[in-house]
């Protein structure tokens, strides 16, 4: 009368668990988001991100020699525009002298071999705050997938190792991947936000680029949080087109979308854990109701178990340092 299996054998100590573990974090699995701004010694923080900072070009260098000596090799970059260099068609986006492009060269004159990833999207140089040319009120596909394929070409001339799309126009990975070839960057890949929500987790995000939309909502472009064949169906056109690696956006509340997309296909698929995610548990920890680094490790942990191959996160070098304590 003894149950045949018991399961408490293999958990009995840290070293029984270590061997049965299934995954592990290291510096490989994440991307590092960066905020940039315009000035010099900036270094300022994001209120509705404690301990995330937007940065000026020349405090970005010390971050980035940081996030080299954690480990971390790929950058996830954004920029927060002036706003009187906004306007309907995103045209500061394709200035060769522009802010993302001067970020893009600033890294790899700082770390060349840093993997660097561009934000694709109208919307922080937007005068409207969406990611597409709007008229009559609308969000204009196939005019705004033209200047995507431009600005990617921009970023790719100053530097950029992957373009990362995040607007959800239709065909624009076709188009980008096609403007690429012709350019001759056969070497730039793209990371697509395939499956990219209508997400009320990107509040602090758009307070840290001011880039909330001045209309409207986002709706006719991102995902219906209720629909999950539809991520499988803008995956497939993604990767059809040639997306490299795919992306499903926001984590936690989108863990599901993650694991059926890592079992569908046979590319890389990226997770992003936003910054409405990084707000929460920020906010929970400072009123002392959860473990910050508890939390965090597992919070990474679950987007390891879903089958993410890589994690964007505005915890990773809180990670790594964690870890390299
Ligand atoms: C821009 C973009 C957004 C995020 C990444 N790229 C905001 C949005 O789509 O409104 C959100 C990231 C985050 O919340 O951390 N298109």
């Amino acid at each position: 009368m003894f149950p045949l299996r018991r399961n408490r054998r293999l958990r009995a100590n840290a070293a029984i668990r270590g061997l049965v573990r299934e995954n592990i974090i290291t510096a490989n699995d994440f991307l590092v988001p960066l905020f940039v701004v315009e000035g010099k010694g900036v270094k300022e923080e994001i209120p509705s991100m404690p301990n995330y900072y937007r940065h000026s070009l020349d405090t970005l260098v010390d971050e980035l020699k940081l996030l080299w000596s954690l480990g971390l090799r790929s950058v996830l970059l954004f920029v927060k525009v002036p706003d009187n260099l906004k306007d309907n068609k995103g045209t500061e986006a394709l200035n060769p002298d522009g802010l993302m492009q001067r970020a893009i060269k600033t890294i790899k004159n700082t770390c060349p071999d840093m993997i660097v990833m561009t934000d694709v999207a109208l919307d922080p140089y937007s005068s409207f705050g969406h990611d597409g040319i709007v008229e009559d009120g609308k969000i204009i596909n196939d005019d705004t997938v033209e200047v995507l394929a431009e600005m990617s070409i921009s970023h790719a001339e100053a530097g950029a190792d992957f373009v990362a799309p995040s607007d959800m126009m239709d065909g624009r990975i076709l188009s980008i991947r096609e403007a690429l070839e012709d350019e001759n960057f056969t070497d730039v890949g793209i990371m697509s936000y395939s499956a990219k929500y209508a997400s009320a987790f990107y509040g602090p995000f758009r307070d840290a680029l001011d880039s909330a939309p001045g209309f409207g909502d986002k709706k006719t472009y991102q995902m219906d949080p209720a629909n999950r064949f539809e991520a499988l169906r803008e995956t497939e056109m993604d990767i059809d087109e040639g997306a490299d690696i795919v992306m499903v956006k926001p984590g936690m509340p989108y863990l599901d979308i993650v694991r059926e997309v890592k079992n569908e296909f046979d590319v890389p698929v990226a997770v992003y854990q936003v910054s409405g995610e990084y707000a929460m548990l920020k906010a929970a920890a400072a009123k002392g109701w959860l473990n910050h680094d508890q939390v965090m490790m597992e919070s990474i942990m679950a987007f390891k178990r879903a089958g993410a191959d890589m994690i964007a996160s505005y915890f990773a070098k809180d990670v790594m340092q964690l870890l390299s304590k």
